[in-house]
């Protein structure tokens, strides 16, 4: 184990965050770390798997524990999976095909973002498990249609689409660290924000060596050329998904359709009239829409709209394996798990997200004894409890 990672240094992920801290600059930290707005949905995330308890069931003997799961036909030996993380490559050179890799080696899946530094196809090449590629409509639908088709014959095993992102959330921290000049302004709009880059200099060193800003290797315009990355809000604002465009998405794509972004009953349905294999119910970690409920809040509105008839994941705040069993327990398939990985990426790239895998395994299996549950299939709504108030929220929304 890389001793950057290594206990006593790294015991869960909050140390990754601090390690990947000192490691890149503020301006690629505060990316990653950082919310929309007031940031209130970010910490609002981490908090509601605070607010609920566990009820367990002592003097059970649990000699083995069996994390499988099987998410959209995919049997997966873990039950979360990496979330579509944009710009990975920037906060290491190992980036998406480092990610992948890892996803791939622990038995689980990896989401590709649209956003992505490396090429689709040797993200799908680096990882022995599935691949799925979540999909904005960046460049339009012709662009999309280019992607899509290579998606198709890489073999990604779903098509996530993000419908959350109708323009890119504000992320104050960004503006104030100058991450659009950084990444493509002129020398001299660049200056005012250099010394956060120069006072990481093993940082710097990787991303020259890595050839810098890379490009969208991903969104190939009608030129033949990645689209650069210089201001994808503004590309992003420009490519809002619709549900016309996913009822065109289900003729381009074959496979299995994910909507990630679903915080209410009424998106759920919608979801599935459009033919969706799984919804995502997913506040983009709270770097969109500030003030939406936090996920694990919205989850048991979603499972008891959709649950019947569509696989129901989620993401947000997941930051322990015991945040895992919660969500699985509210009625969540499988989980997507979204910085817990990302600060290993940044602290360390493939050995910080092997390390971010292998917190929340042991996490997962110390959470499933001391609950005296032998699977993770078997978990349940009896094994916790939630606040009073949440529940007049599902009332609310069956009114
Ligand atoms: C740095 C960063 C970049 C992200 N980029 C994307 C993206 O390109 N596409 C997308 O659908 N979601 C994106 N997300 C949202 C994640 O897929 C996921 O929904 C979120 O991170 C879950 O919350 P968590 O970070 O608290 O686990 C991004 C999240 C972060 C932190």
């Amino acid at each position: 184990m890389k001793r950057a990672v290594a206990p006593p240094r790294v015991v869960k992920v909050e140390d990754l965050r601090r390690v990947a801290q000192r490691r890149v600059p503020r301006v690629v930290f505060d990316y990653l770390d950082g919310g929309s707005d007031g940031e209130v949905t970010l910490r609002e995330n981490c908090r509601a798997f605070e607010q609920v308890t566990f009820r367990p069931r002592h003097a059970v003997a649990v000699p083995t524990c069996d994390l499988r799961t099987r998410v959209l036909g995919l049997d997966l030996a873990l039950p979360f999976l990496l979330a579509p993380v944009g710009y990975s490559r920037v906060m290491h050179p190992d980036g998406e095909c480092g990610a992948a890799r890892v996803a791939g080696k622990a038995g689980t899946g990896y989401i590709l973002s649209t956003l992505s530094g490396h090429r689709l196809e040797d993200v799908k090449a680096a990882s022995t498990g599935p691949v799925c590629f979540q999909l904005y409509l960046v460049g339009g639908r012709k662009v999309a249609e280019g992607t899509v088709a290579r998606a198709r014959a890489a073999g990604c095993a779903a098509l996530a689409v993000t419908i959350d992102t109708a323009v890119a959330g504000l992320r104050e921290r960004d503006v104030r660290n100058g991450m659009v000049e950084l990444l493509g302004g002129s020398a001299f709009s660049k200056l005012p924000y250099i010394s956060q880059v120069l006072t990481r200099p093993r940082w710097l060193l990787d991303f020259l060596l890595d050839g810098g800003v890379p490009p969208m290797a991903n969104v190939v315009l009608s030129d033949g050329k990645p689209l650069p990355l210089i201001d994808v809000g503004a590309a992003l604002a420009a490519a809002a998904v619709t549900w016309q465009d996913l009822r065109w998405l289900r003729q381009a794509w074959p496979g299995p359709i994910v909507v990630k972004g679903v915080l209410t009953a009424e998106d759920a349905r919608r979801a599935v009239d459009e033919g969706a294999a799984a919804v995502v119910v997913s506040n983009h970690g709270g770097r969109q829409l500030d003030c939406v409920s936090a996920t694990l809040r919205a989850l048991p509105e979603v499972v008891a709209a959709v649950g019947d008839k569509t696989e129901v994941l989620m993401d947000g705040g997941i930051r322990r394996g015991s945040d895992i069993v919660k969500a699985i327990c509210l009625g969540a398939r499988a989980v997507l798990i979204g910085r817990a990985y990302a600060y290993g990426l940044a602290a360390a790239g493939e050995a910080g997200v092997t390390r971010a895998i292998q917190i929340l395994i042991a996490d997962l299996e110390r959470t499933l004894r001391l609950l005296g549950c032998s699977s993770i299939r078997e978990l349940d709504r009896s094994y916790v409890e939630l606040p009073v108030e949440w529940t007049k929220r599902s009332s609310q929304a069956s009114a």
